[in-house]
């Protein structure tokens, strides 16, 4: 039996955390890989090595084109968090949970690691990719993986833009990392991905106007319908959730992906968030309704076939992992400042594809 005391320890005090890419701006392409760690130590260990080993793989594929804005995020499902690393682990890190309603159903399916890859050229997401799964060899079984594309002006295949409402600069920075609510994991995200398939002729036998107010937006012009006319059920009022007066924001990179021989039209959703109960809060809104029964029209024609919740540790968090080492995560003791760089994406500074966003998390 495996043992779950090899320890993600905490760093000493004065340790920068340098967060992963998880900030990174909207690209062409991306890769969403799924799989999940096979039972066995040699397996537990492949991994934990290859932790230390993915800034390297990365450096080597985005150097072959600086320009190309490649960038790698790696997340951890609650189960293979415990098995890989132990102790302490993230404040709000669970498995992901499945809603039913009605005829609508945010299924969970297995997930231990994700790898959310984007550039502006799929050559790249395919390169990493390919060197990633063939460093992890038989540590790993894929689950899923997704190869999705920009379509016309940033828009989703329901024909509608998609990523307009989300935070920008510092204030996406806010959104996405974990801060003094969780000291030791300071620097770190929370992520949710959902792999939807669409109805994508029912939709479309539906008039520009119905889905205007199922989204909440105009189609052509992008623009928020008035709130005399929005429904209450709209996508976007369903997904808008505000406390003590402030709005909370995730930040989303959807994808749409597909098979035209197959008459697959679908979504890759992934959200960040410094907090999961965010999102959690939007797809209950979605599903259930708010209140319960006034839910998201989107949803008759939108299924959800996959549904995982990974923790996105800090790059710094991961290239020690393999030292096991303290200085993995954040000192609980130690004060938190974020700090934002902008800096170009050439600078090859050994993160992980931080290029024009870096969330910095220094402990002084
Ligand atoms: C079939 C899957 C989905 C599609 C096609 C979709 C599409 C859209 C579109 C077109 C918008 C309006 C433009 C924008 O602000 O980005 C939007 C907004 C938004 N969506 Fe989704 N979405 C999907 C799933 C989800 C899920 C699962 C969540 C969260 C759990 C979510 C959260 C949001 C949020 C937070 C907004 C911004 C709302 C606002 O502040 O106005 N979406 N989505």
């Amino acid at each position: 039996m495996e043992s779950n005391s090899t320890s993600a320890s905490a760093a000493a005090p004065g340790v920068r955390a340098l967060a992963q890419s998880v900030a990174a701006p909207l690209t062409r392409a991306a890769i969403f890989l799924v799989a999940t760690v096979n039972p066995g130590i040699e397996n537990r260990e492949a991994v934990r090595s290859f932790c230390g080993d993915l800034a390297g793989l990365y450096r080597a594929v985005d150097f072959r084109d600086v320009e190309g804005a490649l960038s790698c995020v790696m997340g951890f499902g609650s189960e293979a968090w415990d098995r890989l690393f132990g102790t302490p682990r993230p404040a709000n890190l669970h498995v992901f949970r499945e809603i039913r309603a009605g005829a609508r159903h945010a299924v969970s399916t297995p997930g231990d690691l994700l790898f959310h890859i984007r550039a502006k050229r799929m050559d790249l997401c395919f390169e990493l990719a390919t060197q990633i799964m063939t460093r992890l060899g038989d540590a790993v079984s894929p689950i899923d993986e997704v190869h999705g594309f920009r379509y016309f002006d940033d828009r989703d295949l329901i024909g509608f833009v998609d990523g307009t409402e989300n935070p920008r600069g510092e204030a996406a920075i806010d959104a996405v990392l974990i801060g003094d609510e969780d000291p030791a994991f300071a620097g770190g995200s929370y992520v949710i991905v959902q792999k939807y398939l669409h109805d994508i002729s029912g939709w479309n036998a539906l008039s520009t106007e119905a889905q205007e107010r199922i989204i909440g937006r105009t189609k052509l012009s992008d623009i928020e319908l008035d709130d005399s006319v929005k429904p209450t059920s709209a996508h976007s009022a369903l997904t808008t959730i505000v406390e003590d007066g402030k709005e909370i924001k995730i930040l989303r990179d959807n994808m749409p992906f597909g098979r035209a021989s197959h008459g697959e039209s679908g979504t890759y959703f992934i959200g960040y968030s410094r907090s999961p109960r965010t999102t959690e809060q939007m797809l209950e809104n979605m599903f259930i309704g708010r209140p319960p029964g006034n839910y998201d029209r989107l949803l008759d024609f939108s299924r959800p076939v996959t549904g995982s919740l990974f923790f996105v540790p800090s790059a710094t968090f991961l290239e020690n992992v393999a030292e096991d080492q303290p200085a993995l995560a954040a000192s609980p003791a130690a004060p938190t400042v974020v700090e934002i760089a902008q800096s170009p994406k050439s600078d090859n500074d050994g993160s992980l594809g931080i290029g024009s966003l870096k969330g910095e998390i220094s402990h002084e």
